[in-house]
């Protein structure tokens, strides 16, 4: 395969495993299946490419006249290498790196650092990203399909050979189902777990402030699954007040739901999912621990666990549309 193709291949490859990782990340269930089984085709196929990506970098360092920031090439290489090795051991059962930790947290954590080595080794070099007719003529004949489906059959094959352990369609392993203590105290980035006094805390809801002890009167109940993007998940009894009661029916200009936490983290929902959400007070019938939310975590069953925002300090309704927010949490 000559340079050039490669290195397109590489780019198209890298691109496509990263965003099929997200989109897998919004995701719940079978559908984020579908989109992982791309996601470690893209996967197996950048590592299909080394021998041809070898050759490429080793022209390049062995030039007298090698490029300035070549090691900058290669932190991106190890990156990748890192994020890979992670990827792999995740699905092959190794799910957990040590304490709270988990191998999916440093799979996605190496691929974000090196996206800006990506970017940079694409632009600081003179290739030509857009297709001329004759190549996309030679790209549609017989004999590229032909090779293309050879890669894509060997990376198929590289997915049935691995180990792959038993885990759900998202990827998660279950970890501490009816027993929430066994659950980790995972946090989407930088949260840091807050110490709330339930005698100083009360709820916002619209103009309203609700009060712990009121809060933990109620008795309705959900048992669902929370499916955390670190790599794990846990069905719970959960129990609390249903967001629908305590709002009421909510009036024609409201278009979303924002629920924000004590410590500035928040998600916005459409105003049609108010049925299905509920604050929860306690899971498994003890109140929640700090790490999962004491004294008000959010439940939002069908969603992953980013939606469900702990230390719940407001809920409010809004004119905006549920979209108007980044599609995963900057905090
Ligand atoms: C997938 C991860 C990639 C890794 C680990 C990687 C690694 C490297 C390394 C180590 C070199 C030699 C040192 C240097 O020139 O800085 C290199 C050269 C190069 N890479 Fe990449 N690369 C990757 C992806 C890409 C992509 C996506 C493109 C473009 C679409 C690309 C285009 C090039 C070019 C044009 C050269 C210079 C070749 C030469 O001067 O002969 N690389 N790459
Ligand atoms: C550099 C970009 C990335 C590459 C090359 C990559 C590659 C891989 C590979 C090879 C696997 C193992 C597949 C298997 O053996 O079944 C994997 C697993 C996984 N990756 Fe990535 N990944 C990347 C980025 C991401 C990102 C950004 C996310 C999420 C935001 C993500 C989410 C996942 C998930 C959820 C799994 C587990 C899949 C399962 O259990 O079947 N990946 N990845």
């Amino acid at each position: 395969m000559g340079g050039r193709r490669t290195n397109l291949a590489l780019l198209f490859l890298l691109a496509l495993a990263f965003l099929t990782g997200w989109v897998a990340f919004a995701l719940f269930g079978w559908p984020s299946r579908l989109v992982l089984v791309v996601h470690a085709l893209a996967g197996i196929g950048l590592l299909l490419l080394v021998p041809w990506k070898s050759l490429i970098a080793r022209r390049a360092l062995s030039r007298r006249r090698r490029p300035r920031v070549w090691w900058a090439s290669l932190v991106l290489g190890l990156g990748l290498a890192i994020s890979l090795v992670f990827g792999f051991l995740h699905s092959a059962g190794r799910w957990s790196v040590g304490g709270d930790l988990t191998a999916m947290e440093f799979h996605v954590g190496a691929a974000v650092c090196i996206l800006p080595f990506a970017a940079w080794h694409v632009l600081a070099r003179p290739v030509r990203v857009r297709l001329r007719r004759a190549e996309l003529a030679a790209f549609l004949t017989r004999r590229s399909f032909l090779r293309l489906g050879a890669f894509g059959a060997a990376a198929a094959g590289g997915l049935l050979v691995l180990p792959q352990a038993r885990r759900s369609p998202s990827g998660s392993y279950e970890l501490g189902s009816f027993t929430p203590s066994e659950m980790p105290g995972t946090q989407w980035m930088f949260d840091p777990v807050p110490v709330v006094a339930p005698d100083a805390y009360s709820l916002s809801v619209g103009a309203r402030r609700v009060a712990y002890e009121e809060l933990a009167g109620f008795s309705d109940g959900v048992r669902c699954q929370l499916d955390c993007t670190g790599g794990w998940y846990a069905t719970q009894d959960w129990e609390g007040v249903n967001l629908a009661r305590l709002l009421g029916p909510p009036p024609a200009w409201a278009a979303s739901i924002v629920v924000r936490s004590v410590t500035g983290y928040s998600r916005r929902f459409p105003v049609g999912s108010l049925p299905a959400l509920l604050l929860a007070v306690r899971a498994g019938g003890a109140p929640l621990d700090p790490a999962h939310g004491f004294p008000v975590r959010l439940v939002a069953p069908g969603r992953r666990g980013f939606w469900w925002v702990k230390w719940v300090s407001s809920v409010e309704l809004d004119a905006l549309p549920d979209w108007w927010q980044p599609p995963f949490p900057l905090q």
